[in-house]
C-alpha cells in the first residue's frame, strides 16, 4: 500500500510569523490524518522556526528548492541540501515548473539537486510536467517521459522508496483549470510505466505520484479515487489552513 502524501507549497507567500500563524493554525485541524503524510513547504528563512514549533506534531516541513552543490563553499545564494535538513527539513521539492520555466532549471540540475537531497537524507519531490503547446501537440508523455528520464537517471534501488514524483501540468497550476481526475489518472499510468522501465516492477509499484495543479477542496476527492494518484501537490489552496487540511481530510 503506497501512503498518500499531501503536500502545500507555499511558494514566496508568507513572512515567519505568517508562517508560523498558519503552520500552528494546521496543526490541530490535521492531527489525525493518519491515512496520509501531511507536508508544507515554508520559504527559505521561515523553515527552521516552522519546524521547531511543528515539532511532535504528524506535519513535516519540505523545502521548495536545494543547491546542486553538496559541498559547502563560494556559492552566493545557494543552500545546501544538509542545511535544510540541519533546519528541520524532511523533504525538498525539486524542478518545479516555476524553476525551469524562470530560473533556468534543467534536468541535469534537477538531477544534481535530487542526487544532494537524497544524499542529504531528505526525500525528494521531483516535479514534472508539460506546457499546453505540448499537450495540444500530442507532447505531454514524451515531455513527461524526458523529464523523468533525465532528472532520475542512475539513481539506485536503496534510493528510489525516498522519491516521490509530481505530476503537475504547466496548464492547470494556478489557473484554475485542473487536470480531469481520467487526464491525470492516465499520466499518472505512464508515469508508473516509464518507472517499471527504467527501474523494476517493485520500484514502480511503490512510487508515490502525486498531482499538482489547481487541486482545491472540492476537487481532491475525485482526483484520489484514481488508481495511480497517490497524494497532491497544493499551491494556492495551501496558503489557508482550513483549506488545506480540507484536501488533507478529503472524503475517503
Ligand atoms: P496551484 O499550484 O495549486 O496554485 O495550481 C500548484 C503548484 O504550483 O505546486
Amino acid at each position: 500500500m503506497r501512503k498518500p502524501v499531501i503536500a502545500g507549497n507555499w511558494k514566496m507567500y508568507k513572512t515567519i510569523a505568517e508562517s508560523v500563524e498558519t503552520a500552528l493554525a494546521l496543526k490541530p485541524l490535521v492531527a489525525n490524518a493518519n491515512h496520509c503524510e501531511v507536508v508544507i513547504a515554508p520559504v527559505f528563512t521561515a523553515l527552521k522556526t516552522v519546524a521547531d514549533r511543528l515539532e511532535g506534531s504528524n506535519v513535516r516541513v519540505s523545502a521548495q528548492d536545494c543547491s546542486t552543490e553538496t559541498e559547502h563553499g563560494a556559492h552566493t545564494g545557494e543552500v545546501a541540501a544538509d542545511m535544510l535538513k540541519d533546519a528541520g527539513a524532511t523533504y525538498a521539492i525539486v524542478g518545479h515548473s516555476e524553476r525551469r520555466q524562470f530560473y533556468c532549471e534543467t534536468d541535469e540540475s534537477v538531477s544534481r539537486k535530487t542526487r544532494a537531497a537524497l544524499a542529504a537524507n531528505l526525500s525528494v519531490i521531483v516535479c514534472v510536467g508539460e506546457m499546453l503547446e505540448q499537450r495540444e501537440a500530442g507532447d505531454a508523455e514524451q515531455v513527461v517521459s524526458q523529464q523523468l528520464r533525465g532528472g532520475l537517471g542512475g539513481l539506485t534501488a536503496t534510493d528510489l522508496p525516498r522519491i516521490i514524483v509530481a505530476y503537475e501540468p504547466v496548464w492547470a497550476i494556478g489557473t484554475g483549470r485542473t487536470a480531469t481526475p481520467e487526464q491525470a489518472q492516465e499520466m499518472h499510468a505512464f508515469i508508473r510505466r516509464v518507472f517499471r522501465e527504467e527501474h523494476s516492477n517493485e520500484a514502480a509499484q511503490d512510487l508515490r505520484i502525486l498531482y499538482g495543479g489547481s487541486v482545491k477542496p472540492d476537487n481532491i476527492a475525485g482526483l484520489m479515487s484514481q488508481e495511480d494518484i497517490d497524494g497532491a501537490l497544493v499551491g494556492g489552496a495551501s496558503l489557508k489552513a482550513d483549506s488545506f487540511a480540507a484536501i488533507v481530510n478529503y472524503n475517503r
